[in-house]
């Protein structure tokens, strides 16, 4: 059995992930991790194979590296196979997909260009909390539709659920009282009773009415956008400006062509990808290359080690705006691929668009890394632009 010892959720190697996951993609196709009794795929082909094949790869018995969570708060979207998962994804998806976001584009651009003319004319500012939160936070979560005491909670909430969606390490641990706390809100009476009409939220809610769903799976749907709905996009924002900051001459390639900006954000997803991995569980005997996993084991699909792959990129750790990433997982990919992804292009694209018209340079100051352990981004990103 081919085996890696290491804690993939120390902080550490949450700090320093790439090297253990090459040594992981070069051990071979699937690999086991003794400290967390867990296989792992780290190469692009087979990461990309498993997403596709649910019925292999079961996301119903959880997708977190822990047996707390995977056997608690079970019921969201992303933790349901077919078909379930297509009743409940249609739903979700609803006010995420391309077509319907036509209607909020504008106010995103508009607000983008408030943003940064407020942040050049402040000439230094921080990139995550005055910058790469803003659209989310003003926007995203109003269109979630909770009320102000929920809205407030909402980043509070999603670090702590990406926390518990590794081990139950201290973070882990730490994070289980706000998920309890996130759990309760979405099943008081009160907060349905002040759901914004016009939000999400409440659309989930009629959903439900209608016949398409049952009541009881509401509150874990309200996961579904309370969750992966800000920071997400917040750190991948961050590291597209942070890779801005270290590679100037990428920066001024967007800035002097806009055709290149959605090959940009491509491209830090997939070299900076915000989630790093999410668990599935085998539903029957597997080989890879000799080595066999039993049926019923839990598996850890690495998107951030597919995503630079050197079996499918070439350089895979050079950030290249020009090259074609559209193909990486950082959004996963099959049944459960990201249904937020084209809102957090959208949010994305305003933000560079502006600063191309304002900016020529991103100096970097002493930047603070995050540690969740499944997450990947900043802390803290000071900026001084030019
Ligand atoms: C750059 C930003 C984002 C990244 C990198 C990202 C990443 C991902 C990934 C990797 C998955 C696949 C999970 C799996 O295979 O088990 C996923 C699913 C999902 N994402 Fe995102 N996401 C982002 C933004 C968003 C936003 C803005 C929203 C909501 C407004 C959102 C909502 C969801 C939901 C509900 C799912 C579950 C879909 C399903 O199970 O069918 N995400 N996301």
């Amino acid at each position: 059995m081919l085996t890696y010892e290491v804690d993939l959720y120390a902080d550490d190697a949450i700090l320093e992930p790439y090297g253990h996951y090459k040594a992981i993609r070069d051990l071979g196709p699937a690999v086991f991790l003794p400290k967390h009794d867990m296989w792992c795929l780290g190469r692009y082909d087979e990461v990309r194979a498993a997403l596709r094949d649910y019925s292999t790869f079961s996301s119903a018995q959880g997708v977190a590296a822990n047996d707390v969570i995977n056997t608690r708060s079970l019921g969201n979207t992303i933790t349901t196979d077919p078909p379930e998962h297509n009743k409940m994804r249609r739903i979700i998806k609803g006010p995420l997909a391309a077509p319907a976001l036509t209607h909020i584009a504008t106010a995103i651009d508009e607000e983008a260009e408030r943003l940064v003319d407020r942040l050049v004319r402040q000439k230094s500012f921080d990139g995550i909390t005055e910058c790469a939160q803003h659209l989310p936070v003003t926007i995203v979560s109003k269109m979630v539709g909770l009320p102000e005491g929920g809205r407030a909670n909402m980043l509070r909430w999603a670090s702590a659920t990406f926390d518990a969606l590794g081990t139950m390490n201290e973070r882990g641990k730490e994070a289980l009282p706000h998920i309890e706390e996130l759990h309760r809100y979405c099943t008081d009476e009160r907060t349905l009773g002040a759901l914004s009409p016009e939000g999400w939220a409440a659309a989930i809610w009629r959903a439900a009415e209608d016949g398409h769903v049952p009541r009881s799976k509401c509150p874990a749907m309200m996961r579904d956008y309370i969750s992966p709905s800000l920071d997400t996009t917040i750190l991948a924002t961050g590291s597209l400006l942070w890779l801005f900051g270290q590679f100037p001459e990428q920066w001024e390639k967007v800035r002097s062509d806009a055709s290149l900006i959605p090959g940009a954000i491509n491209e830090a997803i997939r070299l900076e990808s915000p989630i790093r991995g999410f668990t599935r569980v085998t539903t029957r005997e597997l080989d890879y290359g000799g080595q066999t996993i039993p049926a019923w084991s839990r598996i850890l699909l690495l998107y951030a080690s597919a995503n630079r792959d050197e079996r499918k990129w070439s350089d895979p750790e050079t950030f290249d705006v020009t090259r074609d990433a559209r193909d990486h997982l950082g959004f996963g990919f099959g049944p459960h691929v990201c249904v937020g992804m084209h809102l957090a292009k959208l949010e994305m694209t305003a933000l560079v668009k502006a600063f191309a018209r304002h900016v020529a340079s991103f100096e970097l100051g002493e930047a603070k890394r995050a540690t969740n352990n499944t997450l990947r981004g900043f802390a803290r990103l000071p900026i001084t632009v030019h």
